[in-house]
């Protein structure tokens, strides 16, 4: 059978939730750690068929079928394998590559790739406690990095010395600089990585596939990565997802940092969950691959304008991915200072602290356009818009953008339109309003900005707040406006009616034509407003 280079596979499996994939056809429940539903494969009634996002299996306690995202796929609709991968591939809006054989070659040459890593792997550790790496693993430790954890993260020293082209003589050149570890120059061949503190990346089995090295002198750049070669792409690693994946499923988010320093601080100190991106800031596919565990991220940059940046850009990325059960966060640490020097000084709480103050990815987005754009101006407001209207766009869960969508209308009509603001002064008395009617009348204009706009003169003169965030209403925009309509004829027919009885309890000693008049004007006028009233609420009818 023609087989798939593995990585295509693997990207499907990234990519795609097997919950989600399974739900289309069985209706599941999370019960602990699994999924739970009624076997599709054999006749049951009550739910035997268990599944896992964490392991990427399900399973059949009644019937014994098991399998994973393809095979489910294949055996539910009756596909071959090419099939229900072309499937998968549709679902997980990729294009189909080419099929073709793995050959013998590629394999030997993967697997040799993978021993020189290790190797070198091996080496940088060793050298790390070695006279040689003495200044590097001063710097480490004085980074607060125990022995455990750089045992754990396998942290090595690679020397000035040009120690992998050398010690690795009896490897074919291609081979070595296939890793991107070694480099051919003017003078023949020589190591990428000198003298630089060495943090393996791993793939998600756990394989060295590259490195960072971070400079010890002070020199520029601080960080030199691998480049991209057949086994390691950049924007497609995150640098310590392999520790972190238990905890993304275990903790149900993930969190992600700028440093990979950070990133093993956080893992270290109470934060599992965490990861960096490499280098580069975050790519699609970063958040694709943590989006396959859960929705549920909490991104924690710096607080310079760099991180703000930083956040949009990932506030961008997010938006296809979001569903209505999503958690995305944006945390910022500010005074300069990054996760690890949080956890330094201030320790787990105050970095807890800071992880669980985020701000929700709604509100991180409307505070992001209110700072960019001149709000109080209708250009601004203009471009405001736009740039709000792309984003909600992104969103791919329709009900749910559109609910963000009103969730914004209502932010612009309260925070932008300032009419709420003015203050009326009466010039003729006008009743108390009750509690009752006021709740009504404010949810009706947060539901509903375009009516507060309609009847702005008249809702300004009610003198009441519309600050505070009130249940929406359940009338429909056409009776919310005749409740409004109806309650501001009410009002007027008894500013009319306190009008008569004032004129009536002190009637003057010359009254005469004059003041008959403005009594029968009065009446006329109430009873104006009353058929107007009578009409509205179709009480004839
Ligand atoms: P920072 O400049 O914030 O560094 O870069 P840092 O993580 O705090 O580094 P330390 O704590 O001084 O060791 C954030 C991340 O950007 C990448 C690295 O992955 C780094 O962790 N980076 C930074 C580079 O790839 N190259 C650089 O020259 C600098
Ligand atoms: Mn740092």
């Amino acid at each position: 059978m023609a087989k798939f280079d593995n990585s295509f596979t693997d990207e499907l499996r990234q990519r795609l939730s097997l919950v989600d994939v399974i739900s289309r056809r069985v209706p599941l429940t999370k019960k602990g750690q699994n999924y739970w539903g009624c076997c599709p494969f054999h006749n049951e009634k009550t739910p035997s068929f268990s599944v896992s996002e964490e392991k990427g299996f399900y399973h059949c306690f009644g019937c014994g079928e098991h399998g994973d995202i393809i095979s489910f796929v294949m055996k539910s609709e009756n596909l071959d394998f090419i099939e229900a991968i072309k499937e998968l591939a549709d679902m997980a809006g990729l294009k189909m590559p080419e099929i073709k054989q793995k050959s013998s070659a590629q394999i030997e040459a993967e697997e040799n790739y993978v021993k020189i890593t290790e190797r070198a792997t091996q080496i940088y550790q060793y050298l790390l406690y070695q006279d040689v790496g003495k200044h590097a693993l001063e710097y480490i430790k004085n980074r607060g990095f125990t022995d455990e954890m750089i045992k754990k993260y396998r942290i090595g020293y690679a020397p000035k010395n040009n120690i992998i082209s050398t010690k690795f003589a009896d490897i074919k050149r291609d081979k070595l600089t296939s890793t991107g570890l070694v480099r051919i120059g003017e003078y023949g061949p020589y190591d990428f990585f000198r003298d630089k503190l060495m943090f393996p990346i791993f793939n998600a089995h756990g394989q060295v596939v590259a490195f960072s090295g971070r400079s010890l002198d002070g020199s520029e750049p601080k960080y030199i990565n691998t480049s991209d070669t057949e086994l390691f792409h950049k924007r497609q690693t995150i640098f310590g997802f392999n520790f972190a994946r238990d905890s993304i499923h275990r903790n149900n988010r993930s969190i992600v940092v700028e440093g990979q320093i950070d990133a093993i601080q956080m893992q270290v100190h109470g934060f599992g969950e965490t990861v960096a991106p490499l280098g580069t800031s975050l790519t699609e596919d970063h958040i694709a691959i943590l989006c396959k565990s859960n929705r549920n991220i909490t991104f924690c940059f710096d607080g310079d304008n760099a991180g703000q940046k930083a956040a949009v850009r990932a506030c961008t990325l997010v938006l296809p991915f979001l569903r209505d059960n999503s958690d995305v966060k944006f945390a910022f640490v500010t005074g300069g200072k990054d996760p690890d020097e949080i956890l330094k000084t201030s320790g787990e709480s105050a970095m807890r602290k800071i992880i669980d103050n985020a701000t929700p990815l709604i509100d991180f987005l409307w505070e992001s356009v209110n700072k960019n754009y001149l709000t109080n101006t209708p250009g601004g407001r203009a471009q405001a818009e736009k740039y709000l209207k792309n984003c909600i766009s992104k969103i791919t869960d329709k009900v749910f953008q559109n609910e963000i969508e009103q969730e914004y209308n209502q932010r612009k009509f309260n925070q932008w339109h300032k009419w709420k603001q003015q203050k009326y002064t009466p010039t003729i008395e006008m009743p108390d309003v009750d509690i009752m009617t006021i709740n009504m009348i404010k949810s009706i204009v947060q539901t509903y900005p375009e009516l507060g706009e309609k009847y702005m003169d008249f809702l300004i003169s009610l003198n009441i707040s519309f600050d505070d965030e009130i249940q929406k209403t359940e009338l429909s925009l056409k009776d919310a406006e005749k409740f409004i309509v109806s309650f501001k004829l009410q009002r007027y027919i008894k500013s009319l009616m306190n009008e008569k009885s004032k004129l009536l309890s002190n009637i003057p000693e010359n009254a005469g034509d004059d003041y008959r008049n403005k009594l029968k004007e009065i009446d006329e006028n109430i009873i104006k407003a009353n058929e107007k009233l009578e009409l509205l609420l179709d009480i004839n009818k």
